[in-house]
């Protein structure tokens, strides 16, 4: 694989380039999803991310039909209570509300009987799909998405298994006008040696048009510390992120 980086890269001070005010995926709204079941637990979360250097968090909790039936109503209720305690707190941090949809049936009647999706920014629509196996229904969302004017952005491309040993898949996903997010950790190594390696070389390829902390947990605050020493990061704060546009 190509590098840009000759020797092992040494830790960089990453303070000195252009910071990420605005998160954009994070699942840090109280009591939604697998990231934080309340209101004391996010409190934690947005100090950490606070510290880390953040403004803004654009919150995506999951959308997943069986397990995360969240609605516009229900994400909106959960972020105006955490607005509530931050503001108790005298926590300086912006929160809107968007959502991670997982590329399921029943998104995809979501997007064709026109319902109210939530976008962020320039009609940006976050999504996963499955870490194994692929959809089904990518190719039609993607481009029933574009139909309706909507940016479609993937969600943390280097994690999906299916994906592995077919890049060209994720290039090809990019050059149909699709944005692909990479997580922050996951140039730490923190979710695997594969996962490393794709985000690695989005950033070198330079695809990545959003980076995102995808915290759920103070595991991942404590990540988000250690990745901002990495080379890649720096890399990555060099390309032209869409977060500072947010
Ligand atoms: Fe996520």
């Amino acid at each position: 694989m190509f590098s840009i980086f000759k020797k092992k890269p040494k830790p960089i001070d990453t303070s000195l380039l252009e910071p990420i005010l605005t998160d954009m995926h994070s699942h840090v709204l109280p009591g939604l999803d697998d990231g934080s079941p309340d209101v004391e637990t996010s409190l934690e979360l947005a100090k950490g991310l606070v510290e880390l250097g953040y403004k803004k968090l654009i919150c995506t909790p999951h959308v997943m039909s069986d397990f995360y039936r969240n609605t516009p109503e229900t994400i909106n209720e959960a972020a105006a209570k955490l607005r509530e305690a931050l503001t108790k707190q005298n926590i300086n941090l912006e929160l809107e509300i968007a959502a991670e949809y997982y590329l399921d049936e029943a998104f995809l009647a979501k997007i064709e009987e026109q319902e109210q999706l939530l976008s962020f920014g320039d009609k940006y629509i976050l999504f996963e799909t499955p870490f194994m196996n692929p959809s089904a229904f990518t190719d039609k969302a993607i481009f029933q998405l574009q139909s309706l004017g909507y940016k479609p952005v993937l969600a943390h491309p280097e994690r999906y298994v299916y994906m592995y040993g077919k890049y060209g898949k994720l290039a090809q996903m990019h050059e149909k006008g699709v944005l692909l997010q990479v997580n922050i950790n996951s140039l730490t190594g923190y979710y695997s040696k594969d996962a490393k390696k794709v985000a690695e070389q989005l950033i070198e390829d330079r695809m990545v048009s959003f980076l995102g902390t995808d915290c759920h947990h103070t595991r991942h605050i404590n990540m988000l510390h250690k990745a901002k020493e990495n080379p890649y990061y720096a890399a990555a704060l060099n390309l032209p992120l869409l977060n500072r546009n947010l």
